[in-house]
This record gives C-alpha cells, structure tokens and sequence, in this order.
C-alpha cells in the first residue's frame, strides 16, 4: 500500500498462537490499542480514506468493532450504529444468521436505527472467513440502506472471505497468515 504506517500497525498487532484452539493463531488488537501511535495511525488511515464520502452511519459488528468503529463515526460525522450478539438490543431488532465451522450464530440490529438511503461502512477488526461482515451487509440492505464498503483492520486472504461479500468493496489496512 505504500503507507509507512501500516509497518507500525502491522507490527503492534499481537499474534498468539493456539488460541483460542490448537491451530488457530489469534490476532490480537489490545497490543495495537495500547500502542498510541499505531492506533491513531489506524483510524486515521480510515478517516482519511472516509471522510469525504458522504457516509451517514458507520455500522460496528460486536465486539472489536465496537472499538474502532466509533472514532471513525465521530471524526467524518457519521452515526454509529451497533450491530449485536444475539439478545443484547433491548428495543425491536431484525436479525441474520450466519454459518460458523459447527452450527450457526445471529447478529442484530435495532430496527429503526438505519434509514432507507442511509450510505453506510461496516467495521470491524477482522475479516476471516467473511460470515460475519456478509450478514451484517444484508442486515443494512434489508433495511434498504446502502453499503459503500466494509473496513477492517486485519485480513486473513487463505480464508477467501472477500468473496463472500457479493462484490462489495472491502478496504483492510494489514494482511496475516
Ligand atoms: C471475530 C472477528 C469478526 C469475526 C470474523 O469475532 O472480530 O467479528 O470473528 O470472522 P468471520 O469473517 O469468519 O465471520 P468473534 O466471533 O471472535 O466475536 P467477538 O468479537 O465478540 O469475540
């Protein structure tokens, strides 16, 4: 990409083996947020990139992006809406399944919190195998809003989720084995 701060970001993300199962090497961002320089970095690349492009709702998938979502809201001027775990949204919510290795799992959204022509971003830290970001993408096109692109902090590309996402542009500031 060209920018001398993904290196930082790149290298304050904290890669741990084994967890949370045999084989699986976790990503882990609480190293990048304890690392001033490589978090602002962060957010800053993501403004940079969003702040002129008419965004109204910046949509956070539980957890992690929850963390990054909302500075990116708050510095282009967007909402932010959270996209949740199963029974956490207290008022009226639609929801989306979507397939995990064993079973399935759901996300929700309040309705009413996105409006039909809404232009959103969905974030979050990661994007492995793309279940995740491609159910929170129908949840906003059932409401009739439109997604402009996902933004996530870290790709995992040997899982292919990119091409769950029907063609919708996603921005990553890292790639990881
Ligand atoms: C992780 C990650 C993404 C999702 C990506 O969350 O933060 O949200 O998995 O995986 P996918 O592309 O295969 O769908 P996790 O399920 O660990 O939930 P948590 O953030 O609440 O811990």
């Amino acid at each position: 990409d060209g920018d001398a701060r993904v290196q930082g970001i790149f290298d304050a993300i904290r890669v741990v083996p084994d967890f949370p199962k045999p084989g699986i090497m976790f990503q882990d961002i609480t190293t990048l947020l304890l690392d001033h320089k490589a978090f602002r970095d962060c957010i800053d690349i993501f403004v940079e990139r969003y702040k002129d492009k008419n965004i109204s709702v910046v949509a956070g998938i539980e957890a992690r992006g929850f963390i990054f979502g909302p500075p990116i809201a708050l510095a282009i001027g967007a909402k932010f809406v959270p996209i949740r775990k199963p029974k956490k949204l207290p008022g009226e919510v639609i929801s989306e399944e979507y397939a995990l290795e064993y079973g399935t799992d759901r996300i929700e959204m309040h309705v009413g919190a996105v409006q039909p022509g809404d232009r959103t971003l969905v974030v979050d830290d990661l994007i492995a195998t793309g279940g995740t970001l491609s159910a929170a993408m129908r949840l906003l096109e059932r409401v009739g809003a439109e997604v402009v692109e996902c933004a996530c902090v870290i790709e995992l590309p040997e899982l292919k989720g990119r091409e769950r996402l029907g063609g919708k542009p996603l921005f990553i500031l890292v790639e990881s084995a």
